[in-house]
């Protein structure tokens, strides 16, 4: 008898989903409805609702044997929680569903995902694996799985590090990207490709090792724009070889071209794609609507950090990122919030231009705020409460934006290591910065041009309900906003 199937975890689910505590609990931002989350998968539009699959185990605040849990959302903001999708029930997933991602085709939505095998010699084989469903909520596996193993690796790759498919579709072929690592440790990303969904052949080494790429690239996500293309991926075990600074894992955007005769991705730029502590695997669905746009969620939580929801018996553990929109404009990849999102903003006040001779304090229990500096080189922008408090400083001088959960329960990783302070370098000179921010119960997402973002989760015993603004020079900040999601009474 298999150990875990969907109808466990669901029944799982149904009774323990009213043992969560809620105190941290995101109030816009997904999580689960109980349990652990990592990665996001399958993020795809089906049947115009936006569907997010994930990394999930029901059992405990912990990673585990993973499963993938399954969300759908009209605009962003309110989840329908829907059954568990997939479980580790089969010899070729047996510890593990890893993540990997979904594609319509003709109606039916299928899933490609990895299959993670841990061998009685105690290594470890990872394999691609089809499900597919015609109502978009149950979902059966393919009877020939796997549909890539260890054969189908080129020689030099390995065949245990081999994760996470992401599947799309150009010129009436599909094509997955893979994350791999050569067996001298140095991270890639191998192209795949099918006219079924079914049958796949080994392609190209489509973004061959270079230094950003660590030792193993995680969660690769090629998205085709016309101009250019980009990744998002994750790395890890980075190192800066200027500043020495060392990465367990840091997620990229990687902007260029695919060259289709060679199935090569050409490099023209790398950078984080997000300057906060919290923001890993990012996946995109393309729009249904317009081929250059795609919505993006990530997991917005680190590795090896501690978990106040976990340290303390909340049974649950993990959010994601609120969507954001990825546009090609003028030759570069911006990031927007859904504007599905923002049609659910109600002004909570009007635009007004804030004099900063003196600090500005008010109440705040908003989840959302928006400004421009223009006139003002330097702002402190707090969040507090009598005991505890976080802290965004935008230094447009030195190009620079910081953050800070030094006020905030403790986060370290397993060696102690404190993460409390960040700082994030930008390039943004001579022009002014359009700041939007969304604060939810444990985190904090902030927008800089639609370009930078900084993404971070922290955890306060009580809500931080006072803003004040401070800068070290006078100036004035323009069109502050301030906006709520729905109230807590009318959220659904
Ligand atoms: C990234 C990751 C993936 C893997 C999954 C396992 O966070 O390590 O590479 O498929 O999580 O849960």
């Amino acid at each position: 008898m298999t150990k875990f199937t969907t109808k466990k975890a669901n029944e799982y689910t149904e009774n323990h989903k009213n043992k969560v505590d809620k105190k941290f609990y995101p109030k816009f931002n997904f999580a689960a409805p109980v349990g652990w989350i990592n990665d996001p998968n399958g993020v795809v539009v089906y049947n115009d609702e936006l569907h997010l699959f994930y990394q999930h185990y029901p059992y405990d605040s912990v990673h585990g044997p993973m499963h993938w849990g399954h969300a759908k959302t009209k605009d962003g903001l309110n989840w329908e929680d829907l059954e568990v999708a997939l479980a580790p029930d089969e010899p070729y997933d047996k510890d593990g569903v890893f993540s990997g991602s979904a594609i319509e085709k003709d109606g039916r939505l299928y899933l490609m995902y990895t299959g993670h095998i841990g061998l009685d010699n105690g290594e470890i084989r990872q394999v691609q694996n089809i499900a597919f469903s015609d109502d978009g909520i149950h979902f059966e596996k393919y009877d020939n799985n796997p549909v890539i193993s260890g054969d189908d690796v080129p020689e030099g790759s390995s065949i245990a590090d081999f994760r996470d498919p992401k599947v799309f579709e150009k010129d009436g072929r599909y094509y997955a990207v893979i994350g791999s690592k050569t067996d001298d440790e140095k991270g890639q990303v191998l192209l795949y490709v099918s006219d079924d969904l079914l049958t796949w052949e080994f392609q190209s080494v489509i973004l061959p090792y270079n230094k950003f790429l660590g030792d193993m690239v995680e969660c690769p996500d090629l998205i085709l724009f016309e101009e250019q293309d980009a990744f998002l991926l994750s790395a890890m075990n980075y190192t800066d070889k200027e500043t020495g600074e060392y990465f367990p894992h840091i997620s990229w955007l990687i902007e260029g071209k695919v060259d289709w005769d060679s199935h090569v991705f050409d490099i023209n730029s790398v950078r984080k794609i997000d300057g906060g502590f919290d923001y890993y695997a990012p996946q995109t669905a393309l729009s249904a609507t317009n081929p250059n746009e795609y919505t993006a969620i990530a997991w917005q939580q680190g590795w090896n950090r501690t978990l106040p929801t976990h340290d303390r018996d909340h049974n649950w553990a993990g959010q994601m990122t609120v969507p954001r929109v990825l546009k090609e404009e003028k030759g570069q990849i911006t990031q927007y919030p859904s504007p599905k999102l923002m049609n659910n903003i109600s002004t909570v006040s009007e635009a007004q231009n804030i004099d900063l001779k003196k600090s500005y304090q008010s109440e705040f229990t908003a989840d959302y705020i928006q400004f421009t500096m223009d006139s003002i080189d330097q702002l402190k922008l707090t969040l507090k409460n009598n005991a505890e408090s976080i802290v965004v400083d935008f230094d447009r001088e030195n190009q620079v934006i910081e953050f800070s959960r030094k006020e905030t329960i403790e986060i370290t990783d397993s060696d102690g290591k404190l993460f409390d302070d960040i700082s994030y370098s930008i390039s943004l000179e001579d022009t002014p910065w359009d700041v939007e921010i969304f604060i939810d119960r444990s985190s904090i997402q902030v927008f800089v041009n639609n370009y930078y973002t900084l993404t971070s989760t922290f955890y306060t015993e009580n809500l931080l309900d006072k803003l004040v603004l401070e800068s070290s020079t006078s100036g004035t900040i323009s069109d502050v906003k301030i906006g709520n999601f729905w109230s807590e009474d009318e959220g659904d």
